[in-house]
């Protein structure tokens, strides 16, 4: 759902900069998605790979945004990472849109494979799968999440959290020249909190 709270570009800015970078992107954003259209991602980023950090990705405003949020969301000092895609960014153009679907609640796809758990796909037991997400770029047209059937209209650079172990979300079409970045934060919330953050993010 919509925040009307804005990160500012002091931040977001250098993580642009960086992303628009196409020399980045190639050698360090690589995986493509099951998605329609062309889109590429890399996961994980708070395990701060040596390639990345050789390249300049700019952690300290990444960091600095992880914080922002914990604090507007008024999320507990010791929140986990969720641990199959942790921080995000995800790349995309023309035509772009993800797919409807839930993430797992659980260890599936993690980089650890010792770690991975076989579970039914709607598995919940006392935390959901939560993401806290910003467009860093929003395309001319679409982009937008649409959770439970809802889209939200969201501004460049507004937070949004979407409940994506318990509710199905997708996007709408990326439209136009100007490309969808997006930066995710996954985080394991308690179940009992979500009846706090709905007053919270009104
Ligand atoms: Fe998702």
């Amino acid at each position: 759902m919509n925040s009307n709270y804005i990160i500012d570009i002091k931040y977001t800015n250098p993580i642009l900069e960086w992303v628009l970078n196409k020399n980045n992107r190639d050698k360090h954003i690589t995986v493509e998605p099951e998605h329609e259209g062309y889109a590429v991602f890399r996961d994980n980023l708070q395990s701060n790979p040596q390639d990345l950090i050789e390249s300049g990705f700019p952690y300290k405003e990444l960091y600095n945004i992880a914080e922002e949020i914990k604090l507007f969301y008024k999320l507990p000092q010791d929140v986990k990472i969720e641990p199959n895609y942790g921080y995000l960014v995800c790349y995309s153009i023309n035509e772009h849109q993800v797919h409807a679907h839930n993430d797992p609640n659980f260890y599936y796809e993690g980089p650890d494979e010792s770690l991975i758990e076989d579970k039914p796909d709607n598995y919940l037991s006392d935390v959901i799968h939560t993401r806290f997400n910003l467009l860093i770029s929003k395309p001319l047209e679409g982009g937008n999440p649409v959770i439970s059937e809802i889209e939200y209209n969201v501004k460049e650079n507004e937070l949004w959290r979407c409940l994506a172990g318990v509710d199905e979300h997708y996007t709408t079409k990326v439209i136009g020249s100007k490309p969808r970045i997006v930066l995710s934060f996954g985080r394991k919330i308690k179940v009992g909190q979500k009846g706090k953050w709905k007053v919270i993010t009104k």
